[in-house]
């Protein structure tokens, strides 16, 4: 083949020894396409060479152009196994970030965690079981007689207009506040009692931001020999410091309860602006929380406890109103919205 130094078959040796070393060094697939491009395409130099091959002998141009198909075909071939070079390491770039090492401990459930108002609740039970008082739990479906009339409120007296009722069909309604679940205590375990009774009231109300048809209340009783306000003051301020964590200023207000007598409202002042009036008191420098009073002697005879021989106190707390106070939160609707958003702070 010494003769067949000809300048096109010479050209075509050497477009074929570039085109091979630029697919070797080729370091991205699109250089690898630019050199297909170059090489094999339509306007390649492989197609330029082609079409001098009519300037040639008849015999010339077979051999040449069998020349032409093999260097053709051989940087296709070349072009084929750089890009499934390209294709492996891709892969195994796209393996390595997947890889999961089986090996490493399962991450497990994600732990919830608890409501703030049952977090509040859960501290205040801590305290009054130290303190020897017992937690009671009732129906949230009441009679009219527990809810009501036990607690000194008959059927015609004003006070039943101060809760709003959901009444059921079956004359029974939803408790208003967790006072019924004294009236059962007492009359099933008697005095001297302590007891305390958290849970969940339905108030038929305008849900606002600081109003809603469900919340939750803490009240507590206790009966003894010769109690007095004395004690209930005690009580009351070693529960608002224990939930505050500090010394919390209060105040006495005389209020109507029929089922106390004595009635106070025992405010304390607002811990958010610390006195000076903010949305959350209203701008009043104080928030009532407490509702208390002595029980009134009718309550207990109701109940089957001599007045003559036995007495006590009572209080509500708004759990509801405590915990938002407590997380200064400013609106009672994100309690009972279930937003995993709010909830996940506390
Ligand atoms: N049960 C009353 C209420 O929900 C609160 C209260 C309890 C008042 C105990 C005085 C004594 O409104």
């Amino acid at each position: 083949m010494q003769e067949s130094t000809l300048p096109l078959e010479s050209t075509l040796v050497e477009l074929e020894a570039h085109a091979k070393e630029r697919i070797a060094n080729a370091a991205t697939p699109d250089d690898l396409e630019a050199v297909r491009v170059e090489a094999l395409g339509r306007k390649g130099t492989l197609a330029q060479a082609s079409k001098q091959m009519g300037k040639l002998a008849p015999e010339e141009r077979a051999r040449i152009g069998k020349l032409l198909n093999a260097a053709k075909e051989t940087l296709e071939t070349a072009l084929e196994t750089r890009k499934a070079e390209f294709d492996r390491q891709a892969l195994a770039a796209r393996l390595d970030a997947e890889w999961i090492d089986l090996t490493l401990p399962a991450p497990g459930p994600r732990p919830g965690s608890l409501h703030p108002i049952t977090q509040v609740q859960m501290e205040i039970e801590d305290l009054f079981t130290s303190m020897g008082f017992a937690v009671l739990g009732g129906p949230e479906v009441e009679t009219e007689y527990h809810n009501f009339d036990a607690l000194n409120i008959p059927a015609d007296h004003p006070a039943r207009d101060m809760q709003d009722t959901f009444w059921l069909k079956d004359g029974n309604l939803l408790r208003t506040h967790t006072s019924p679940v004294q009236v059962r205590g007492m009359e099933r375990l008697g005095p001297p009692l302590r007891m305390i009774a958290p849970g969940r009231v339905f108030r038929n109300e305008e849900v606002d931001a600081s109003h809603e048809h469900t919340f939750y209340q803490l009240e507590g009783m206790m009966i003894d020999r010769e109690v007095s306000v004395a004690h209930l003051i005690y009580f009351m301020k070693t529960l608002l410091s224990h939930i505050f964590g500090r010394e919390v200023t209060v105040r006495l207000r005389p209020g109507y309860f029929p089922f106390v007598e004595p009635g106070f409202e025992l405010d304390i002042q607002c811990l958010i602006c610390g006195g000076a009036g903010c949305p959350v008191c209203k701008y009043g420098g104080w928030v009532e929380l407490l509702p208390c009073g002595l029980v009134n002697p009718n309550v207990l005879r109701m109940s089957g406890i001599d007045p003559e021989e036995w007495n006590g106190f009572a209080f509500g707390l708004g759990l509801t109103r405590l915990a938002m106070m407590r997380y200064a939160i400013d609106d009672i609707r994100h309690l009972q919205g279930g937003d995993l958003r709010f909830l996940k702070q506390f």
